[in-house]
């Protein structure tokens, strides 16, 4: 088994560079948040107006347009974008209201290497995080010869405020996206909650983030446009300690949509650390038992991982509901109760389509039958959308996600393999009937996931809380097409959180058990590992997933209800990585799947994992000494208990 190295810190070449450093930008706060470690807390509000104003000078867009998130606002500019032809309207009675969006085939999915925590200090933002000190990155973005100068020439900016979780919830916070993407005007729509009443919040003096996209495309004078504008160049900046972010070059996803990564992963992680909450990559859902129980599961898997799949899961096993809360980021912090409280901050979907079809995700399917934007899909004859695994059969012609001809049997798939759909949350017909609720849901299990073909059992449970944040902190998964990078090659992701933390990982795991610390033994969400993705000796996946996961979500919640003295039989076995289940205690029936291939899903070879946790040290070196002892500590007791000698 092989590890990629981390990702390492890349320099800006010097020529980069604007020769004469700028003051610290005159959109920051006069007074600097030091360090991290300083806790720092949140800048003083600024005057959104005279914000905008500034932008507006840097950029020099055309024009300014205020958006209200009104339905009469998302329908004019989805009708400017068919006559731009960035938006192509799909069959009215196969899809009805619904868009496909080609991007530009250099601008698909995350660029991790182009994303940037600016923090005063480099080890605040820590070795797995791309850093650059702030002044010398205000000077590449918005000094004078910056990249935003100018960037919106011949476009008009659009300023979005919006509100993560419900609007004026505990749990919730505000920010004003400017952009001069109309794609990214209608998306904000449909992702976040979109609302004058968040001006009545900003203005009432609460903590706002800005948060600054431009596509990087001016145009001159008379220029015609491209339907995806975008530049080569990409930067999208977090400067956690200001709370800002500014995102040049991409129209794409996590790039664009500030309210999503950006906002509620790597800036909300460093509020978060400071306020004593968390925000976390979670999908967040509602599980009722046979009794009538109830139970909320959040649980992190890496980008394309299978969080939306569990998010929608059907149950295979009779008498279990699943309920949606959300598939991508859960808030969580302390309640009044003293239990850890969740909310959903999004408002939609921006999921995985290939993969998601009638089979496998027919949840997901109901979600976008209507009032729907897919992007880098392909389109059939009849005007509606397809990807691989959607259907079966793919149909006999189809326009690729590039708009070439396509027919089965081709080279090259039809669907970009990170294309999406974007769908209001309201529009599942599983989401909970307390999604919106403000002061969220109690969170009574921790699942942590990733592709692991080798090692890591179906399901593992935690022995401990610090047991727990082990098992987060050394999450390894097979990269995927959700972001740059070669898929299937294994990387650490711990908490699934790897590209998005917005400051140092090794902090986030000495947060993670203090915030737990902080919580009664038994309020304390139990910790929970799982792995869908293990292969058999062909090659094949052992484990038959999506809605089987069924049976897993049902190991778990037993050991919770054994865990409160609701049970009295043995539900699990200890095994040197956590608690497997006891036999008989998985339900299996009706599964076409060998005792082989079930001892297979369980296997945990001692070599292999002693292998794997040298390199958990090798890891955790390149931390310092900012690791936790807790973590040394589980990494020893791991090895012992694996039989390692020395
Ligand atoms: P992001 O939106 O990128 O954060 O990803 P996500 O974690 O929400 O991923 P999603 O649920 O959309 O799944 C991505 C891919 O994993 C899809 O192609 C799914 O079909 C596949 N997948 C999900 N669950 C399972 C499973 O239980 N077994 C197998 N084999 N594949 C799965
Ligand atoms: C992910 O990559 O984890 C996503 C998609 O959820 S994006 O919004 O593009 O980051
Ligand atoms: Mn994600």
């Amino acid at each position: 088994m092989t590890f990629t190295a981390n990702p390492r810190r890349t320099r800006l070449a010097i020529a980069e560079l604007a020769p004469d450093v700028l003051a610290p930008s005159a959109l920051a706060p006069a007074e600097h948040a030091g360090a991290a470690s300083s806790r720092a807390t949140a800048p003083s509000p600024r005057d959104p107006r005279a914000w905008v104003r500034e932008i507006a000078e840097l950029t020099q867009p055309d024009e300014v347009v205020w958006c209200d998130g009104s339905p009469a606002e998302k329908q004019r500019l989805l009708a400017q974008m068919v006559d731009a032809g960035t938006l192509i309207k799909l069959d009215d009675a196969k899809r009805p209201n619904s868009y496909l969006a080609r991007s530009d085939p250099s601008d698909v999915a995350r660029v991790e290497s182009r994303t940037f925590i600016c923090s005063e200090r480099e080890e605040d933002a820590g070795p797995t995080n791309n850093w650059r000190a702030p002044a010398e990155m205000r000077q590449v973005l918005t000094g004078p010869d910056g990249v935003f100068a100018g960037s919106m020439r011949g476009r008009t900016m659009y300023v979005v405020p919006f509100s993560m979780g419900p609007v004026g919830g505990p749990i919730s916070q505000v920010g004003i996206e400017i952009t001069d993407s109309p794609y990214v005007v209608v998306s904000m729509h449909v992702m976040t909650r979109v609302s004058p009443q968040v001006m009545d919040l900003v203005d009432g003096g609460q903590q706002w983030v800005p948060a600054v996209h431009t596509v990087g495309a001016p145009l001159a004078d008379g220029e015609a446009d491209v339907p995806w504008p975008c530049n080569d160049t990409k930067y999208i900046v977090h400067y956690p300690e200001t709370r800002e972010i500014w995102s040049y070059g991409s129209g794409y996803g996590g790039n664009a949509l500030l309210g999503k990564k950006c906002f509620a992963l790597r800036i909300a992680s460093a509020m978060a650390r400071d306020e004593g909450w968390l925000a976390e990559h979670m999908l967040l859902v509602r599980v009722t038992s046979p009794e009538q129980r109830q139970y909320h599961l959040a649980a992190a898997f890496p980008s394309a991982c299978g969080k939306t799949n569990l998010a929608m899961l059907r149950p295979t096993i009779p008498g279990w509901t699943v309920e949606t809360l959300g598939d991508d980021i859960v808030w969580m912090r302390p309640g009044p109760d003293g239990r850890l409280r969740a909310i959903n901050p999004e408002a939609g979907f921006f999921g995985v389509a290939p993969g998601t079809g009638v089979e496998t995700n027919p949840t997901a399917v109901e979600t976008f039958t209507h009032d729907a934007i897919f992007t880098n899909v392909a389109l059939t004859d009849d005007g509606d959308v397809w990807w691989e695994g959607l259907t079966p059969k793919p149909p006999a012609h189809l326009i690729d996600w590039q708009g070439n001809d396509w027919a089965p049997g081709s080279d090259t798939p039809a669907a970009h393999p990170n294309s999406r759909f974007t769908v209001s949350a309201a529009q599942c017909p599983s989401i909970a009937d307390v999604w919106e609720d403000p002061a969220g849901v109690p969170v009574d299990a921790i699942v942590f996931g990733g592709r692991r073909a080798t090692n890591v059992p179906l399901v593992t449970q935690a022995t401990s809380w610090d047991h727990g944040v082990f098992m987060g902190a050394t999450i390894s998964s097979e990269r995927t097409a959700a972001a740059e990078g070669t898929v299937g090659e294994l990387r650490r992701d711990p908490f699934a959180m790897m590209p998005f933390c917005g400051y140092n990982m090794a902090d986030h795991w000495s947060h993670w058990l203090a915030v737990g610390k902080g919580l009664d033994a038994d309020k304390r969400p139990k910790v929970f590992q799982v792995n869908w993705f293990r292969k058999g000796e062909d090659g094949s996946f052992l484990w038959p997933g999506f809605g089987e996961n069924s049976r897993v979500v049902e190991w778990i919640v037993t050991q919770l209800d054994r865990a409160r003295g609701l049970r009295t039989d043995a539900g699990a076995v200890h095994s040197p990585v956590g608690l497997l289940p006891a036999k008989g205690a998985l339900r299996t029936d009706g599964l076409d799947l060998t005792d082989d291939d079930l001892a297979a899903l369980f296997d945990v070879p001692a070599e292999a994992w002693l292998a794997e946790t040298a390199l958990t040290g090798e890891f955790f070196e390149t931390f310092g000494d900012r690791v936790p002892d807790q973590l040394w500590a589980q990494l020893s007791l791991l090895r012992e208990r694996l039989g390692a000698r020395g």
